[in-house]
């Protein structure tokens, strides 16, 4: 197994916050990556400060062995780093076929000759359950997870951040999008995602870490960390003594 992605003490800080505070991680190619820690920890800041949104403060990201610390979030996504937004983000009044063309089109390192025929893929291996000329707004909360992975998709990235994917979903909805990221792992793609919902995270990921008050406290295969009482602890919301 080699990395696809290795993070050495990332730094955001955000006036007198540290926001994410010297997290060093590796994500090995192929497995399906967890972050969990409690609202705040900073995850979602960890993630825009690998993906080009922020420029850490401190520290490096190698990704596929290139040191991309400070790239641009459009220079990521061209070398193969895709992720979907805690807060669904489409164009509302384009299609759903749209949306993903034009992640097809601007997304992708080489030119696609078909960017339609690209997204009518990413649709249906989502399956995506409407007509693809739906427009955007129109669609309701399960319709729009699986639209924001075909957009992903359609950069074809080699790492998928998902920044809770499955909130808001029924039980039901869950074990279905549970398959898709399946699926989508066994395409070849490697997964990093933040999550909350247990039986997803016990489902899916193979190794978690765990972000408190911005630093790692805890990484390992799921169900040791699961075991853990720092872990436990830091769900309880005690103040966890490092
Ligand atoms: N742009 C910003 N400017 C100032 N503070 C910010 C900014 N973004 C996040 N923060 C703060 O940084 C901390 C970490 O926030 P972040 O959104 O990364 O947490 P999170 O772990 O993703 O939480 P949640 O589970 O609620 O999504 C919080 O205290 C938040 O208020
Ligand atoms: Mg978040």
């Amino acid at each position: 197994m080699s990395a696809v992605l290795e993070t050495n003490e990332v730094l955001k800080v955000f006036g007198g916050l540290t926001a994410v505070d010297h997290v060093t991680l590796s994500v090995q190619e192929g497995e399906i990556f967890g972050i969990i820690g409690p609202n705040g920890a900073g995850k979602t800041t960890f993630l825009n400060s690998i993906a080009g949104t922020y420029v850490p403060d401190g520290g490096q990201v190698r990704f596929l062995g290139e040191d991309t610390t400070g790239f641009s979030s459009d220079a990521m996504c061209r070398r193969g780093m895709a992720r979907t937004f805690q807060i669904s983000k489409p164009f509302p009044k384009m299609t759903a076929l749209e949306n993903v063309m034009v992640a097809a089109t601007f997304g992708n390192k080489t030119i696609i000759k078909n960017p339609t025929a690209l997204a009518i893929e990413k649709l249906a291996f989502v399956e995506f359950p409407m007509p693809v000329h739906t427009p955007a707004e129109s669609l309701n909360t399960v319709q729009l997870k699986r639209l924001d992975l075909a957009r992903a998709l359609a950069s074809n990235p080699r790492l998928l951040l998902l920044d809770e994917l499955a909130a808001g979903l029924t039980t039901g909805e869950l074990g279905d999008l549970m398959d898709i990221i399946r699926k989508i792992r066994d395409s070849g793609v490697t997964i990093i995602m933040i999550e909350h919902i247990m039986r997803v995270i016990m489902g899916l990921c193979d190794r978690l870490a765990v972000i408190y008050y911005g630093a790692k406290i805890a990484e390992g295969p799921t169900i040791e960390v699961a075991q853990d009482p720092k872990v436990a602890e830091a769900y309880l919301g005690k103040k966890y003594d490092l």
